[in-house]
This record gives structure tokens, sequence and C-alpha cells, in this order.
């Protein structure tokens, strides 16, 4: 087979025609954090700097997907800057029902846990089907050292409610492993802009605390489904009204969602990061606002591990040429 080279990283590692890019990274010994094996999770996400790739209906701006796309030539590509995975085991420190369809749950560790905002882990309790959860801040913003905050909402893991809910004091090992997923709060200081769909509010909660506490001068911008308006999230949108982020609710749902998107946001340029958090669904009715925009944006899904294989959420925009 043809052979070439891509430059990961700064790092040159040779690569034949064909192979995945994240069979290349692999063998350069650099990690990617690939969970589905499909296209789901956007953990294998990388920035195609410079040279060609053949993206394979994964292409998002000058990003593919490296478990998806293919080497087609040199090509310079950059990793995202995320976090080791780790697989450890932990102990449930404290659950709190919060409504008759939210705990909030933590796992405590031994050692120190290291996450972005966006991101997800495994989690598997003993006797039960594994999950996947956005690490997320208690609903009053509080955190602890060495410790995982989940909101664990029937809606998304019925099983692992139902298991709270019987249980109440649950006090078992469990195990995770983690964190998955590229689209993360970065540090950079472009407007930031934040959609949650229904039953997504835990990784966008997790961006917005941090945006606030940790970028205070960046403009934030928060779009929630009318969904999301419950007294259960009530001392969310306190603390960050009381910070001054008012948090806008709009049928994202229905038809003509994504022009109620629109008509909410400031006119996008590529200076504007935007994240959205929802289904697969949800993101795909609504992401073309963003990338038909050339915002930079990246997707947030929230699936979990028994959900159907899916194809790619826009092929459209696969047929981009990388920048
Ligand atoms: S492993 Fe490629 S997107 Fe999930």
């Amino acid at each position: 087979m043809p052979m070439t080279s891509l430059n990961i990283n700064g790092r040159s590692i040779d690569a034949k025609l064909g192979e995945t890019l994240l069979e290349v990274a692999e063998r350069g010994g650099l990690a990617l954090q690939c969970d589905c094996g499909h296209t789901t999770c956007e953990s294998t996400r990388v920035t195609v700097i410079s040279g060609e790739v053949e993206a394979n209906g994964s292409r998002l701006k000058s990003t593919v997907l490296a478990c998806k796309a293919t080497v087609a030539g040199d090509a310079e590509l950059k990793l995202p800057a995320s976090s080791e995975l780790q697989s450890l085991k932990g102990h449930v420190s404290a659950v709190r029902k919060v409504s008759d369809d939210l705990f909030e749950l933590r796992l405590s560790f031994t050692k120190p846990i290291s996450w972005r905002p966006g991101q997800y882990y495994h989690v598997e309790f003993r006797g039960q089907e594994r999950v996947n959860l956005f690490a997320s801040f208690a609903l009053d913003a509080g955190t602890e050292f060495n410790t995982l905050i989940f909101l664990i909402e029937q809606a998304n893991t019925p099983d692992l409610f139902a298991m709270l809910a019987k249980k109440g004091d649950v006090k078992g090992r469990v195990g995770i492993t983690g964190p998955y997923g590229s689209s993360f709060l970065g540090h950079d200081d472009e407007p930031l802009i934040m959609v949650a769909g229904p039953n997504s509010l835990p990784p966008i909660w997790a961006m917005a605390l941090s945006s606030v506490m940790g970028q205070p001068r960046r403009e934030k911008m928060l779009i929630l489904d009318q969904s999301l308006k419950q007294d259960q999230f009530q001392q969310v949108f306190n603390w960050l009204n009381r910070r001054g982020i008012q948090p806008t609710f709009a049928d994202l749902q229905g038809v003509g969602a994504a022009e109620t998107l629109q008509a909410l946001l400031p006119d996008l340029t590529e200076f504007d990061m935007a994240y959205m958090a929802g289904s697969r669904d949800f993101i795909a009715s609504l992401e073309h606002v963003f990338i038909e925009a050339q915002a930079t944006y990246g997707r947030i899904p929230n699936f979990q591990p028994w959900d159907d294989v899916a194809e790619p959420i826009d092929d459209a925009a696969a047929m981009e040429p990388a920048e």
C-alpha cells in the first residue's frame, strides 16, 4: 500500500493510504479516547490543520472523526488537549433525591479526578448495566476534592434511577472509565454559546459554571429547551442569575425550532464558539444554524451504550473542504 506520513501534534508518523487516522495515531503512541467504535460519541474528533484526509462523512468545519476518516496523503493534525483516560474504582459518598425524576450522586475516589466540562464517564454499579454520565456540579454549585458529581435523570438512565430510588442509601463500589468526549470547554475567549436540549442540562451546567468561575470576562449565552424549565433545576438558574447569566428558554423541539434558535442568536461569525448538548435527533435538527454560520461548534451527544448505532449526524457538512 502506498505510504505517506501524518504529522500529529508535531510528531511525524508513517501512514498508509486508506488507514484510519486513529490507527496511525495509536501506532504513534498517541492516545485518543475511542469509545463507541462508530460515529456516536464524538470522542475522536481531531483538527486537520493542513493537507488531505478522506473524512468519510465525519467532517465538521476543519475537524474530522479519527475513527472514521482515512489517510489520503500527507496531512497535519492536532488532537484535543484532553485528560488521559482513567479507570478507577470509587464509592458512593452521597445520594440526594432532588425530585421524583432526579438524584444528585457523589462518587469519591482516592485519587484526583480530571475532566473538562462537556465530557462524560462510563459508570458501572455492581449488577447494573454500564451507563454514560456527564460529569457535572451539584445543583447548588458545590464541589468536593476527589469527587465526581452526577445528576441522574430518570429519562436518561431509568434502571440506575430505579436502583437509587429503591435502595435510597447506596454504599457500594462503583467503577468509572473516562473522561470521554472531545467537545469540552477550552481556554478560549470567543463568545460562548451554550444550548441544551431535553434531559441534557448536566454538561451545559458544568460548562456554564466553569466559564462563570474561570472565564469571568468571556461573553456567555445560555439557551435551554423549555422542557428544562423545571423546579428541580431552580437552584442552578438562581446561581446563574446571581452572576448575571439569564438562561433563555425556548421551544427547541417543535416545528420552526431552528428559526426560533436563530432568532435568539446574535449574527454569528467564526469567532463564536457554540456547544450543543442533546440527543442525536435534537442536535441534527438544529446544528445547521451554527454550521452554516461557520461558527466554531461542538456536539455534546447525550447517548447510552444501548442506543442504536446510527449514521453520521451531518453529511452535508462533510462535503466542505478542510480549511
Ligand atoms: S469512537 Fe469514533 S465517534 Fe465514537
